[in-house]
Order: C-alpha cells, then structure tokens, then sequence
C-alpha cells in the first residue's frame, strides 16, 4: 500500500491541509469502511468533560444572546467562507470516515455553505408580528428571544451537514451549541469544529460550539439535563423514542428528525426515463444510506414491465460502480461497518423467505471494505412485511398498483413520513398526491426523487420521524422563545373580552 494510499496517512495529511490538530488519541476506534481498517483511535470525553460543555454553554449563552442579530450572522457568514475555502480537504474527510463517494460528500459540504449563507441572511429578518388589538390604544405583538444551549445529537450518514442545519440557525438565533456526534464519524466533528473554531474566537465567543464525543450512558444525562432547553436530535425511530421521553419528562424542547422509509410512485403518464434516472439515486445513492432514500416504488401496471426493464439495466450498470468512495467513477461507497453489511444479508434471506424475487444485486461484497449491490426486489402482490421495515441499506422494493389511491394508502401505510415522490405527467395525479387525502409525508415531490433536499426549504417529517423541521423556512422558530407583547398606551384599562370588573 503506497503511503498516500495509508488511510492514517490521509487523515493526518487531511487535518493538515484544514490547519486542524488530529484529536487526543483514545479509545474510540475509527475505521475507513472502505478498507474496514482502523485509521484514528481518538478519546471520548468523561463524564467531567460532558459537565463542562454543558457548563461552557450555559456560560456562553449571555454573550451570545446580547450579540445583535445581524452581527451572529455575520459570525455564521464567515464560517460559510472558511468551510468555502476547505471544502476539498473536509469533503474527502466525510469520504474517508463514513464512506461517502466524494462527489456526494463534496454536495455535503456544500449543504453546509448553503445554510450557512442562508443563516446571515436570516439574522436579519428574524422577528415577529404585530397583531391587532381588541382595546383600543393598545398594540400586540409577538417577538422571539434566543432559547439557551442546544444539545444537538447528529448521525454518521451526514457527518457534518446536520450538524450545519442546526448551528447555522441556532447561531444566529442566539443559542450556543453543544455537539454529540456520532461515534462513527468523530473525526469530522473534530476537523470541523478545528477549521470553525478560530471564528468563535475572534468574536469572544469561544464556547459558542462545543463538541461532546461521549459514549451513550452520558449522552443519556446530556438528554437529561434541564440545562438543554432544546435537543436536537437525528438518528433512527428507536433513538428518538428513548430521547423523546426523557426530553418530555423534564418538558423540554425536542426537535427530532428520525427514520424514514421513503416511496416514489410512477404513474402511467411518468417520464420514465426521468423517473428512472430519480429512482436509482434515491434507492442506491449514499449507499441507501439516507433518512430520505428511496426504499419503495409504486409502479402502476400498464408502465410496470418498462420501468422495470430500465431499472435492471440501470443496476447492472451501477454494479461496476460500487467500490472505493474517493474514485469518482464510483458512485456507490460501502456501508458503514460490518454489521450494517450483516443487516443487509439477513434481509436479503428474510426477503427470499417472504415470497420477494431478487430482480437485481443481492449479494453483499467480499472485502476488505463493507460493499454490497445494489439491490432491486419484486414484491409479491399479496405484499413483503420487510418491506414495512427501514434497513438501512441500497434495497428498493418495488409493488404493482392499478389505481392511484391504492399507491397513495401504501406511502402512507408506514411508521415513518418522511420524504414522498410521485411521477406523473397528470395535473389530477399531481394534486392528489399533494392534497390533503395525499402524501402524509414531510417532504412530497413531483417528478423528482425522494432525497436531495435543499437547504431552503423545512426538513423533516411526520409520524414516527419525529414531527420535528430543520434547515431553512421557518424552522427557525424551534430554536427561539415566542414571547406575546401588549403594550397599553391609552391611559384607561379596558379588560379583553370587553370584561367589567369595577
Ligand atoms: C439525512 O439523511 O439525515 O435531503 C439527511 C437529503 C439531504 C439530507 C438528508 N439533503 O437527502
């Protein structure tokens, strides 16, 4: 193996290229799942060092909180410039530590700039309403205040663009942050909190972002800690639901952007081409693993043959494509470690056992690295219970239907309601799809596929995803205090619904 070729090598030639110190060696192993070789062993904080970013949060906070808007916007601009200037170098950190082909991993950073961008133009539009009073002299009004520090938990899958979503809003919100990465992807928290640092620096807000790499047991007391006014969380179902409870229970504020188990519906007038080119992004893209990959797909009958046929040419064509992320030529990186390799074979034979024809892939790679195809299968008509099931994993189902109804009760017939896709060519199809009897998902498409999401818009889904909106819109509101004015300048006392009491 040729030095540059040494994945250790790379992280240590990557964090220099960011100007970043390597983190303090421990015992959390890191491994490049392309090679399933260790990289990095880096150290967790201990319980002390948990209660200190807490603490360096809470410390942090006034600072913040009296910092003009505009001018924590102005903190998040220039984050959005570093992070333009160090794209390259942190790109294929993501790809390296989680696997993520370098073209995607390149869009991720790009997502970060994005918000970024879209944040210092938010600190100056932020603010409430005035609304009309019933008494008269007398004007309401609705302002927001910043919230306190906000926990925010992130996944392996997007190791450093949630983590964006969330400080580029909280920042200029005037919430400082305290960041529990996932334990796959230390490494990334790490360069980017490194590259960002400087900026919190130069505006006295060092302890502005914090990282906390803890192990679970103290993530759980971070969860926990009335200090949090706001957890933000992103993961699968089952985190949510053992967070959601301990957040409630203190009656905190949880924002949750949980599992999703994604459909795209093709109707008889769809551009299949178009709607095939969708598909197998969103089913085989990140290695299916998205929150909002493309994991079912209605086809109706009279275009189903064709479709299909197109689908199987796509996937054998993608099988040569499968291998190391850091080639663009390849457009499908491994899965994250072995285990999630395993998850993907015991589907494989549950889904054999349930009747499902494998139409194309299948088979999980030999290593080193944790490769498997791409996966498309035959759903049988009287249906596959795996089907109902997120593995996280490039396995698309796909399902026959006859009439549109049909296709809409199987998006929504799921836990999750994350991200929906329909292609038609229909106006009738269209607003069906997004009317209220529709998609009960968070996120519904017409002639485009499941993932991809822009920053601008409001993420996030319903049901079992969490019912929690990240990013752009106004999801900004999550992270404040809605505060309602009335300002009474008339000199009388007229109580509200016209009330005598004298
Ligand atoms: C996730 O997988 O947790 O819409 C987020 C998308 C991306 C974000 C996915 N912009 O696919």
């Amino acid at each position: 193996m040729s030095p540059q070729h040494d994945p250790s090598t790379e992280v240590r030639t990557l964090f220099s290229e960011l100007g970043v110190e390597l983190p303090l060696p421990g015992d959390l192993a890191v491994e490049d799942p392309s090679l399933g070789q260790t990289v990095a062993h880096v150290a967790w904080l201990d319980a002390a060092g948990v209660d200190a970013a807490t603490t360096a949060a809470s410390r942090a906070f006034p600072h913040l909180r009296d910092l003009p808007a505009p001018a924590r916007g102005e903190l998040v601009r220039r984050m959005g410039e570093r992070l333009r200037a160090h794209k390259e170098p942190l790109a294929r950190l993501v790809c390296l530590e989680v696997g993520k082909g370098i073209e995607e991993a390149r869009g991720e950073v790009q997502e970060m700039i994005d918000i970024c961008d879209f944040a210092c133009g938010l600190s100056r539009t932020v603010g409430g309403r005035t609304l009309p009073s019933e008494r008269p002299g007398h004007r309401m009004m609705e302002q927001w205040h910043p919230l306190g520090p906000v926990l925010c938990i992130t996944a392996f899958n997007f190791p450093v663009a949630v983590w964006s979503w969330n400080a580029a809003i909280a920042l200029v919100c005037g919430d400082p942050i305290v960041w529990k990465p996932s334990p796959l992807a230390p490494l990334c928290a790490h360069a980017v909190v490194g590259l960002l640092r400087p900026i919190w620096d130069d505006a006295g807000a060092g302890d502005a972002v914090t990282l906390a790499l803890c192990p679970d047991p103290l993530a759980r007391e971070m969860v926990a800690d009335p200090r949090y006014p706001l957890v933000s969380a992103t993961g699968s179902c089952a985190m949510g639901r053992a967070v959601a409870p301990v957040v409630g229970a203190r009656l905190g504020r949880c924002l949750l952007e949980l599992g999703g188990n994604n459909a795209v519906v093709v109707d008889g007038s769809a551009d299949l081409e178009l709607a095939s080119r969708a598909i197998l992004f969103g089913a085989a893209g990140t290695a299916g693993q998205r929150c909002t990959t493309t994991r079912r797909l209605f086809v109706h009958r009279e275009v189903a043959d064709d479709l299909i046929a197109r689908l199987r040419r796509g996937y054998e064509q993608l099988a040569s494509r499968v291998g190391d992320p850091r080639d663009p030529n390849h457009l499908v990186g491994p899965l994250i470690h072995a285990r999630a390799r395993e998850n993907f074979t015991r589907a494989i034979t549950a889904i054999q056992q349930q009747g499902g024809t494998i139409l194309a892939g299948g088979r999980a790679l030999p290593g080193p690295g944790y490769f498997v195809e791409p996966t498309l299968v035959q759903v049988p008509e009287g249906g596959l219970p795996l089907m109902d099931e997120e593995t996280f994993a490039p396995i698309l189902y796909v399902r026959t239907f006859d009439e549109l109804d049909q296709a809409i009760a199987w998006n929504n017939a799921v836990e999750q309601g994350l991200s929906s896709a329909l292609f038609t060519d229909s106006v009738g199809a269209s607003e069906a799809f997004l009317g209220p009897a529709g998609s009960d998902c968070g996120i519904a498409n017409v002639n485009l596929g499941t993932s991809g999401a822009e920053i601008g818009g409001a993420f996030g889904g319903e049901k079992a995803t969490g019912g929690g909106r990240e990013a752009g819109s106004d999801a900004w509101k999550a992270y404040m205090r809605r505060q309602t004015c009335t300002i009474n300048a008339s000199g009388a006392l007229p109580l509200a619904q016209g009330i005598r009491w004298d």
